[in-house]
């Protein structure tokens, strides 16, 4: 009976010891969450994460692309990843209508310039969100991307990510290739203002598809830096900053074309194959 009396005030000590450095902890960081995410790196660093991240390439790959020469270690032969992208596209009226055509622009060179055989659907949001085209193929996305049309609306983002679900990320008969995963690329610039305590809850629906939420945030200071931290999959690899759209253009002219790509990934690859051990 004293032993238990002891044991139990032995583990109200410990508790009372971790939480109350659990308090402590809690009480740095809890100054704005999206504060460290405003800056913004240089151009070259952002195109070399979109590459590693969102296209899913090895890195030693993307390091020897940098330093052109073609001379490769051991690279695991899936090189870069397999998947249909989903641009989700902020059309609200903070954005000036030529930056809008300039933001479609980048999204058309990004499309050329990757793998041929990835499919592309695109949704836009202001007050509401639209699919504006379903999956499709790269050249079908570069010439549709040109015609969307500027909404200039408020920014229901929970709208976009719900319709982004149920229309394209559940739906089969959308032209997606079956059995490959989807990657969600959020281009915005600020936080959004219809249901907005929606929004969150919608991005994790997503992520509950085993979905990965890829977002650009465009402009100098982003208001709604903790809402655009909190949809993307990660802060690490999934958050990208741009201080303009010219940033942005700047950092997708950066990413080479695809057929340079493969011929780096192809040559890593057989380097791979002739390096690897017989054991593996
Ligand atoms: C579009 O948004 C408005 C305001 O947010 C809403 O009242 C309306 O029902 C929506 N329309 C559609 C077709 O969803
Ligand atoms: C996308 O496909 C669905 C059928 O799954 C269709 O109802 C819808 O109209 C299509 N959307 C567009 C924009 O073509």
């Amino acid at each position: 009976m004293w032993r238990t009396l002891l044991h139990v005030t032995v583990m109200f000590v410990l508790w009372w010891e971790c939480s109350g450095f659990i308090w402590e902890r809690n009480k740095i960081v809890s100054s704005d969450p999206g504060e460290r995410f405003q800056k913004i790196p240089p151009a070259q660093v952002t195109a070399d994460k979109l590459m590693r991240f969102f296209f899913g390439i090895d890195h030693r790959v993307i390091r020897q692309l940098r330093r052109r020469h073609r001379r490769s270690a051991d690279i695991p032969t899936q090189s870069f990843a397999q998947f249909d992208a989903i641009f989700i596209i902020d059309s609200s009226a903070s954005i000036r209508p030529q930056d809008y055509k300039n933001t479609l622009r980048a999204l058309q060179l990004l499309t050329g310039k990757a793998d041929r055989d990835r499919r592309y659907a695109a949704i836009t949001f202001s007050y509401n969100a639209t699919v504006r085209f379903n999956f499709t193929t790269r050249r079908d996305t570069v010439y549709k991307l040109r015609k969307i049309p500027f909404e200039a609306g408020k920014t229901n983002t929970q709208d976009a990510l719900d319709i982004c679900r149920r229309e394209l990320i559940l739906n089969s008969k959308c032209g997606g290739r079956p059995g490959v995963r989807k990657r969600v690329l959020i281009v915005t610039d600020g936080q959004s203002n219809v249901d907005k305590e929606k929004t969150l809850y919608r991005a994790l629906q997503i992520k509950a598809t085993g979905t990965q939420i890829f977002v650009i945030a465009v402009g100098r200071y982003l208001r709604g830096m903790s809402e655009i931290v909190g949809l993307a999959s990660s802060t690490d690899a999934h958050l990208y900053r741009v201080r303009d759209v010219h940033g942005l253009m700047r950092v997708v002219r950066l990413i080479p074309p695809w057929h340079i790509m493969r011929e780096y990934l192809h040559h890593s690859w057989l380097n791979g194959m002739l390096a690897r051990p017989v054991t593996h």
